[in-house]
């Protein structure tokens, strides 16, 4: 496995495999590996020579400092994860190297981002949008491999697909999850013991509000439920849940039967601020 810090040595790299007809597969991440990255990993090497995995704490997607300032940086370790699951190339590029200038352009996803992530994090989406695009033009992949833990990122970056005519295979793939259902999640490491033993009440709470919808309750009924259910447990702090359409993101005010429905949720347990959802 080679790992590159320069967008122009990897740029090589892939020039010479293209130069052999080879396919290439991309899975960006920040980092701090665990299995769900790898999941993705996998997902690449079945369908392409080259796997390229992407590993950037990209800052301008970050809208509060703290949760940049600690976000865990383990690249040694990630890359002798990815090495032994059979990844063949690792682009580590430094801030400078990805903005040498600060970038001007802005993205503007409309209707998906004013709600959940977009909504809590304002600019977030525009930083996902100019960093995914800025990959997807260094590494030219022929598919790309993302989670559907993050179901808004993966609708926003669709729609910046079909906007910007990336002629890339988006391939989103399920989420990984611990043995208790808590969402395998790079910001898990920063819980404390205490908050790791409680967390999967997130996951829990997600079940118990897919019950209740299939049995017939309102969207509206379950989310005063399941706001009433963390209202209750002082350790966390919810943020949002909204049951919605899985393409459009808007709120759904019934299940649908031509189109998936999502339940997604964001809450705060102590420091660490935790994203999960269920489409079905
Ligand atoms: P990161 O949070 O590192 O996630 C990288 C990829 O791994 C994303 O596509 C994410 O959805 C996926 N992933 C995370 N947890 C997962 C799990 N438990 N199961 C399956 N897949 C999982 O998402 C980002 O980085 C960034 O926003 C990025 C796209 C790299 C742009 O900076």
């Amino acid at each position: 496995m080679q790992v590159f810090h320069s967008i122009t040595a990897l740029r090589l790299f892939l020039k010479n495999q293209r130069q052999q007809a080879k396919t290439v597969g991309l899975v960006p991440t920040m980092g701090a590996l665990h299995e769900g990255h790898l999941s993705l990993i996998e997902a690449s090497r079945e369908q392409n020579d080259i796997t390229v995995c992407s590993i950037f704490v990209n800052p301008i997607q970050f809208n509060n400092p703290d949760d940049l300032a600690r976000y865990p940086r383990t690249l040694e370790a990630d890359c002798t994860m990815l090495a032994a699951v059979g990844c063949d190339a690792v682009f580590a590029p430094s801030v400078e190297e990805m903005y040498p200038e600060k970038a001007l352009l802005k993205f503007d996803f409309g209707d998906l981002e004013r709600v959940m992530e977009g909504k809590f994090r304002p600019g977030h989406f525009n930083g996902v949008g100019i960093v995914v695009s800025k990959l997807f033009n260094i590494v030219q992949p022929d598919r790309t491999y993302f989670g559907q833990k993050d179901l808004q990122q993966v609708a926003v970056v669709r729609r910046m697909m079909i906007d910007l005519g990336f002629q890339i295979e988006l391939h989103p793939c399920p989420t990984l999850r611990e043995a208790d259902g808590l969402a395998m999640s790079s910001r898990n490491r920063n819980l404390t013991a205490d908050e790791r033993a409680i967390a999967a009440h997130i996951f829990e709470g997600l079940k118990l509000a897919k019950t209740q919808l299939l049995e017939g309750q309102k969207p509206t009924e379950v989310k005063a439920m399941i706001e009433e259910h963390f209202g209750k447990e002082s350790a966390f702090r919810l943020e949002y849940f909204e049951i919605v359409n899985a393409h459009t993101l808007q709120n759904v005010d019934s299940l649908q039967a031509t189109s998936q429905t999502a339940m997604c949720i964001a809450a705060h347990l102590g420091k660490v601020r935790l994203i999960d959802n269920f489409v079905f």
